[in-house]
């Protein structure tokens, strides 16, 4: 025998030599719950090991992870019932609590990037990512409350817009916006293809923010559809993204695959919380060693292409991987 593929798995260290793939807590960033308590700390029962958090609590889980080596955050605001209403207008109120808590972390930690989330659903009654008439939801009349919103987070300091919305054209009527108030070096992460899933489950229990009638499948992409997702890649970079999202991850590495080679823009792909939530249940019931199936899973994704990962097991990954 010539080819003996064994020799290069002999040891850990030769392993460690011909390792394709290298996966640090400098390329995952991790996503927090935030509320407008000063001292709340949540747990939320369908994302074990996460939690709604308050001022005080946000901001020790943030030291705690810089500890670590993760540099990268993204907020998402837990609103209340009675502030939500048809138009997301708390989303740019000068008193909303998310632009408050984005204002104290960038003061605080100046040096970690911060990215949001833009989308109606978080603030809206009607619990869509766009604005509703008549029971359809209306793509160009809610492009403005996007780039509205989006430009109060900028104001409050964020690095990064997240645009998770999936309407048309919203990338591009943000970017004018950002430009149009001085906001040019504010960056945009669009959830370029972002799917219609059922993994979101656990995260809309943590917002509370699931649709109030319907589904979101004429806005969010049809799983069975991957040539569709270059097509809105496409749309993505002439308007202005910086860097390209797959989401979720896991049932779509073929479609992280495809954008890394289609694209040049930076890739990176949302660990969603069904993800999380489906390896934290297997692990309760002993059906599976928790951090080895993580890690597994997290390495699969930049396998396929994904140069940064949204991930809820960034602090544990980073626990073991430092
Ligand atoms: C809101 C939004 C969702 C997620 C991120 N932003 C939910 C949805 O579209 O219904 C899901 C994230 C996760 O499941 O971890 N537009």
């Amino acid at each position: 025998m010539i080819n003996r593929p064994r020799r290069n798995r002999k040891s850990e260290v030769i392993r460690g030599l011909v390792r394709e793939t290298r996966l640090t807590p400098g390329q995952l960033l991790y996503p927090l719950f935030v509320t407008a308590d000063e001292s709340a700390h949540n747990p939320i029962t369908s994302l074990p090991g996460q939690a709604q958090l308050g001022e005080e609590e946000l901001l020790k889980e943030i030291e705690e992870s810089i500890k670590l080596g993760i540099r990268s955050f993204v907020l998402f605001p837990v609103v209340n019932e009675s502030l939500k209403d048809e138009t997301a207008s708390y989303s740019w109120s000068d008193d909303n609590f998310y632009l408050h808590r984005i204002r104290k972390v960038k003061e605080l930690f100046p040096e970690v990037v911060l990215m949001s989330d833009v989308a109606m659903d978080p603030y809206s009654s009607d619990g869509h990512d766009g604005l509703v008439k008549n029971g359809q939801i209306i793509n160009d009349k809610t492009l403005p409350i996007l780039a509205k919103m989006s430009v109060a987070q900028a104001q409050a300091g964020i690095d990064i817009i997240g645009p998770s919305d999936m309407m048309d054209g919203r990338v591009g009527s943000i970017r004018s916006a950002l430009d149009h108030s001085g906001y040019s070096e504010v960056s945009i992460m669009s959830y370029t293809a972002k799917y219609a899933s059922a993994y979101y489950g656990p995260f809309r229990d943590a917002l509370d923010s699931k649709p109030k009638f319907g589904d979101k499948k004429t806005y969010q992409m049809d799983p069975a559809n991957a040539d569709e997702a270059l097509r809105e890649a496409m749309l993505d970079e002439d308007e202005g993204a910086d860097i390209l999202m797959v989401k979720p991850a896991l049932c779509y590495l073929d479609v992280i695959a495809k954008l890394k080679e289609f694209s040049s823009l930076p890739i990176s792909a949302y660990n969603v919380s069904g993800e999380y939530a489906m390896i934290k249940a297997a692990a309760q019931n002993g059906c599976l060693d928790e951090a080895r199936a993580a890690d597994e899973m997290l390495l699969s994704i930049a396998r396929a292409g994904a140069d940064m990962i949204l991930t809820y097991f960034a602090k544990d990954f980073a626990r073991r991987n430092t």
